[in-house]
């Protein structure tokens, strides 16, 4: 099984100790179900793995593409973006991130435009294109970042509690599109959620973090 993200003996905290010896090892095209109890420390554990915080001690081994950046595709907590002010398209939303990626590279506005179209048509939104965002419901909203976050040719994608506030049918239908994703497109996924009743048949492996422990939810039986 070739890694997409291994951690060694982790451990992190703010004040109070949160990630106590995280060991972990992630396999390319895992799809990856997280849970625990509210502040267990599940963000923390997501926010370590994408360099967003620095572990105290241990390592973090991101090892598909060689570069965190370019490889994890990364959706915060409630990340809908609420009162944007102002009329802005899923393809200029797309679009901005890829500018951002190429930075001062050359890049013809064509080529541009159709690897945009190219991650709006793998979240299904291709035909929405040019529509407002901010009339679009909060399920397309989340497909629209999740678009934004593949232009990067991400190969991991992390979501912290993606389907919070969206209804029944747009959680089938997102988790319908990652299942997609990560069986058509080798995608590695994780998944940080709440609703494991829901979403346990997509996932191949699950995670409980308790007490700063991580442990495959099949082990937590015999805690
Ligand atoms: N920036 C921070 N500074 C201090 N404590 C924090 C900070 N962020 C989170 N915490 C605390 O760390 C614990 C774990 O938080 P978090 O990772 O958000 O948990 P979860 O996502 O599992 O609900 C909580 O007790 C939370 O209050
Ligand atoms: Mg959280």
């Amino acid at each position: 099984m070739e890694k997409s993200i291994v951690l060694e003996n982790v451990n992190f905290g703010y004040d109070k100790k949160i990630l106590n010896n995280v060991n972990l090892e992630i396999n390319k095209g895992d799809f990856i179900g997280i849970i625990g109890a509210n502040g267990a420390g599940k963000s923390t554990l997501l926010k370590i793995i994408i360099g967003q915080l620095k572990a105290n001690s241990g390592k973090v081994k991101i090892l598909e593409n060689n570069s965190r950046d370019k490889s994890i595709g990364y959706l915060k907590q409630m990340n809908i973006e609420v009162g944007v002010s102002f009329p802005i398209t899923p393809l200029e939303i797309v679009t901005l991130n890829l500018y951002g990626q190429m930075g001062f590279m050359k890049i013809s506005n064509k080529k541009i435009r159709s690897r945009a179209f190219n991650a709006l048509s793998m979240v299904d939104l291709k035909d929405k294109a040019y529509y407002n965002y901010n009339n679009m419901s909060g399920g397309e909203q989340q497909r629209v970042l999740i678009a934004k976050e593949l232009v990067k040719n991400s190969k991991i994608l992390i979501f912290d509690e993606p389907t919070a506030g969206i209804d029944k049918d747009s959680k089938e239908l997102l988790f319908n599109i990652l299942e997609h994703l990560n069986r058509k497109h080798n995608i590695t996924i994780i998944i940080v959620t709440h609703e494991l009743e829901f979403s346990k048949k997509y996932f191949n492996r699950i995670l409980e973090l308790r007490n700063g422990v991580l442990k495959d939810y099949s082990e937590v039986n015999t805690w």
